[in-house]
């Protein structure tokens, strides 16, 4: 094994640094978050930062960079408390990954991508049309990390919408079957493959 000190790492380039430290944590949850601005201007834009709170209730959070670095997602869920997470497939992964890219509040992502915006009855946040699988979030806490400047958003689920109804007898969703990727570091995105489900661990 090699060893990599916390010395070694804080001397390295800024961008060698980003792309180490952003793939130790592991393949991660990829999405698309679509929001709209009081003014009422989409903005869609992928995080990979997400993780599951709990199930009951039904809870999912993701991190949100200094809002001088991403200001607009964040913002506009401050101000409407409604979100979309929208799943990412091989057929959009260009798109998606575009919506990263440092827009004025003033441009509409959905359009400069070539996505198309999906707006349901009675909702006020965009979903991402060409996704097979869709959720709704309201806004529970915007939960500040004092130690980077980045930010804990957790929203409560309020809807889901599926593609195919490709649920096994339990409720577990094969999202490969949906065709899911998964996202490493920054900018890299893979397809998954299942080893096993194995039953419930007892002591
Ligand atoms: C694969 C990938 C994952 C990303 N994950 C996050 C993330 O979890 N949190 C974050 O704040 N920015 C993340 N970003 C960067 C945002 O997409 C980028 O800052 C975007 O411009 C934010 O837009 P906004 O100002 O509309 O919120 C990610 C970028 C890429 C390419």
């Amino acid at each position: 094994m090699i060893t990599i000190t916390k010395a070694s790492i804080q001397s390295w380039d800024r961008f060698y640094r980003t792309n180490f430290i952003n793939s130790l944590s592991g393949f991660k949850s990829v999405c698309l978050i679509g929001t709209v601005s009081k003014e009422g201007i989409p903005n869609l834009a992928v995080f990979s930062n997400i993780v599951h709170l709990g199930a009951d209730p039904a809870m999912i959070g993701f991190i949100n960079r200094p809002k001088a670095a991403a200001p607009d997602t964040i913002r506009n869920i401050e101000d409407t408390c409604l979100y979309t997470m929208n799943h990412i497939h091989p057929g959009i992964i260009e798109q998606a990954h575009q919506t990263s890219a440092k827009y004025d509040a003033a441009v509409n992502e959905f359009e400069v991508v070539g996505l198309n915006e999906l707006w349901r009855d009675g909702c006020t946040a965009p979903f991402v049309q060409e996704s097979r699988i869709q959720y709704l979030l309201s806004l529970a806490e915007i939960i500040a990390i004092p130690s980077n400047g980045t930010f804990l958003v957790t929203g409560y689920i309020e809807s889901v919408y599926l593609s195919e109804d490709l649920r096994e007898g339990d409720g577990f969703l094969p999202l490969e079957k949906y065709s899911s990727v998964t996202s490493l570091g920054i900018d890299a995105y893979y397809q998954t493959e299942k080893i096993h489900r194995l039953p419930y661990a007892k002591p």
